[in-house]
């Protein structure tokens, strides 16, 4: 039999990062929407039997973001993309893919995606969702990179998108409190001989599907009387158990990511983890041995907002003057399925 060549080897060691065949898949521009309205952890306190010291304390979240009435995914998902485009200056007839991350859906069909192919004039984009929970910017990314790479498609237009606001169960303090709305977006191109995404790696685990979900609204619960009384189209989470699943698994998405590119966390000039807890992150930066000042947090203002997560905070580090041209990032994530995986990125 052939021998087949090893799987999973990264696309470019960074330390001769334009070697590898000369072939990279670049991260052209990033952008990112999140809604007006601030919901403080006071305005919760009037919601449900909580309090400001213990969100603070054990989530590090002060505020999250709330998407207005008539504003819905595919709204924050275009915004996010139409500033992303703008700072790279591509014309959105350019995009040949969009592909849109999200648990919050506009509606189960179409998908998002098309809707927003459609609000940003992207008329030459195919479009599709994809659902990987928490993990979704990081499995797009992955997908992007093997169409980028294999010369599919030379430009795609990654984004995590949620309205959470619409999923959570307003009654239930244990959740409430953690989930906010918001949209970041990313411009893959092929550029030869440029800085880009090095590696990206995804896990699942479907043994701990019951951990966080919400059961109501598929083919196994469709919309009833009985399914709404049972309170199953809101979001569901056993909170303590699914901590310990992220701590473990971020940590050895991280490493793999790193190993891949034979990089180790000295190297790395920004972590950017999915911002759920803050107590989650330091675990992780804790594991990896990163310092404080090597990770990037916002959950304090916009709380978790699921495949939206550190594709806003990787905008909002690059516009904070945290990442420069040529820094390495890791970016971390964990949500539900469970799934998990890490990225490594040339900025
Ligand atoms: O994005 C996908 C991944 N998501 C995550 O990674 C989230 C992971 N989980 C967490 O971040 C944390 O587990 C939570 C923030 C959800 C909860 O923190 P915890 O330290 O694990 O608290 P706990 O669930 O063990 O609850 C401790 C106590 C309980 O009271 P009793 O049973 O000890 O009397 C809860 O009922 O805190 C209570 N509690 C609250 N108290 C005030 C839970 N939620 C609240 C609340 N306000 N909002």
């Amino acid at each position: 039999m052939t021998e087949l060549p090893e799987k999973n080897v990264p696309f470019v060691n960074p330390r001769a990062a334009h070697d590898f065949r000369g072939r990279t898949c670049s991260i052209v521009s990033v952008g990112s929407y999140v809604p007006e309205r601030r919901l403080s952890n006071a305005e919760l306190e009037k919601l449900v039997d909580t309090s400001d010291e213990w969100i603070t304390t054990r989530t590090g979240i002060k505020e999250r973001r709330l998407a207005a009435d008539d504003q819905f995914t595919s709204d924050l998902a275009a915004e996010a993309a139409k500033k992303a485009l703008e700072k790279a200056d591509i014309d959105p007839e350019a995009i040949d893919l969009i592909i849109v991350a999200t648990i919050t859906p506009d509606m189960p069909f179409p998908s998002t995606a098309c809707l927003v192919q459609q609000k940003i004039g992207a008329t030459h984009a195919a479009a599709f969702d994809l659902e990987a929970a928490c993990s979704g910017f990081i499995y797009a990314l992955e997908v992007a990179q093997q169409f980028i790479m294999s010369r599919t498609y030379d430009t795609v237009l990654v984004i995590g998108a949620e309205k959470l606001s619409s999923i959570v169960d307003w009654k239930d303090r244990n959740t409430c409190v953690l989930f906010g709305d918001g949209a970041g977006a990313a411009v893959l191109q092929y550029r030869a001989e440029s800085h880009g995404l090095l590696t990206a790696c995804m896990g699942a685990d479907g043994s701990k599907a019951s951990l966080l979900s919400m059961p109501g609204g598929g083919s196994r619960h469709p919309a009833s009387q009985q399914s709404l009384d049972d309170r199953l189209h809101f979001l569901r989470m056993d909170g303590k158990e699914t901590f310990k699943s992220a701590v473990t698994a971020m940590h050895r998405a991280a490493k793999k990511a790193m190993e891949r590119c034979q990089i180790d966390i000295s190297q790395i000039k920004c972590v950017i983890p999915h911002q759920a807890n803050q107590r989650i992150m330091s675990a992780v930066a804790d594991r990896l041995g990163a310092t404080e000042d090597q990770i990037f947090a916002n959950v304090d203002k916009f709380g978790n907002t699921s495949a939206a997560s550190v594709a806003i905070a990787l905008d909002q580090a690059v516009e904070q003057g945290r990442i420069q041209r040529g820094d390495l990032v890791l970016l971390v994530v964990f949500g539900a399925g469970l799934t998990w995986g890490a990225a490594v990125i040339e900025w």
